[in-house]
């Protein structure tokens, strides 16, 4: 099994801050009937969880590089931008899973300058797999102390293919269920498990052959799209306007991603 390092300061410092809010998502999910849960909207859950994860994660940013700027879910609306030398996190995604006790959900960090991701990290630390790459240095998955090298899986044709297609559940969307029912009709097997950086970083392990989610926002797929193409995957372009919105999400190995891309269009 071939390992890597980190390669830079920020890169270390994200797997090590990766791993620090991961353990207090866990002493939180460990306890979570004693979470006192809220409504941002529809199906839109927050817990102090989701805050207080997102405050170490903004508190130790600003400690190790304080000229850095720092975009999180939590507290987006005050973001000013630009996104460059800029921390976009999300503190636990996944949060209706998290809040039900599903074992899938993740901390996302992403390192971005001038638009783009330089480092990307999807830690969920339930199964203590620390997905992550670095612009150039492949992408690793980091599991009980070896690194694993990612490679996206080889489909070649839709028909049978495993694509996890993600839906926030806040508002009906008849253009994802046409979506939907294209992709059945071509025979892909579906899946939605709730965690859309997740679901990338699954994407980058060869567990799945694709994920699409039609609005999606930045702090769940910057950093875990790096992932994707550092694994080998390709995606669509990724940039919402303005950066707090939501945008359409695409990603895939090379072999179905043409004729995924399609059945969005
Ligand atoms: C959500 C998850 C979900 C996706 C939603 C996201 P949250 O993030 O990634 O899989 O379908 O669009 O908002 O609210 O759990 O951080
Ligand atoms: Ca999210
Ligand atoms: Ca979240």
């Amino acid at each position: 099994m071939t390992t890597t390092g980190p390669r830079t300061d920020r890169y270390a410092f994200a797997q090590s801050l990766a791993r620090r809010a991961g353990a207090l998502a866990s002493d939180y999910f460990g306890d979570r009937e004693r979470l006192t849960v809220e409504l941002k909207g529809p199906q839109d859950f927050v817990s102090h969880a989701d805050r207080d994860v997102e405050a170490l994660l903004r508190r130790e940013v600003a400690a190790a590089y304080p000229g850095d700027a720092f975009l999180g879910e939590e507290t987006a609306a005050s973001f000013t931008g630009p996104l460059n030398r800029c921390w976009v996190v999300d503190p636990i995604d996944g949060t209706h899973n998290f809040l039900r006790g599903v074992p899938y959900w993740n901390v996302a960090i992403a390192y971005v300058e001038g638009g783009r991701a330089r480092i990307g990290i999807v830690y969920d630390p339930v199964h203590d797999e620390l997905y992550r790459a670095e612009t150039g240095a492949g992408a690793w998955c980091d599991h009980g102390g070896a690194s694993r090298r990612l490679h996206v899986a080889h489909p070649t044709a839709l028909p049978g293919a495993f694509v996890a297609l993600g839906h926030h559940d806040r508002a009906p969307s008849d253009r994802h269920l046409e979506i939907r029912r294209r992709m059945m009709a071509e025979g892909v097997s579906m899946r939605n498990f709730g965690s859309g950086a997740l679901q990338l970083a699954h994407v980058a392990a060869g567990r799945l052959d694709g994920f699409i989610e039609l609005e999606l926002s930045i702090w769940d797929a910057i950093g875990a799209l790096l992932i994707v193409e550092e694994a080998g995957g390709r995606a669509l372009p990724f940039m919402p306007e303005p950066i707090t919105a939501k945008a359409m999400c695409v990603a895939a190995a090379p072999g179905v991603f043409a004729q995924l891309t399609a059945l969005v269009g």
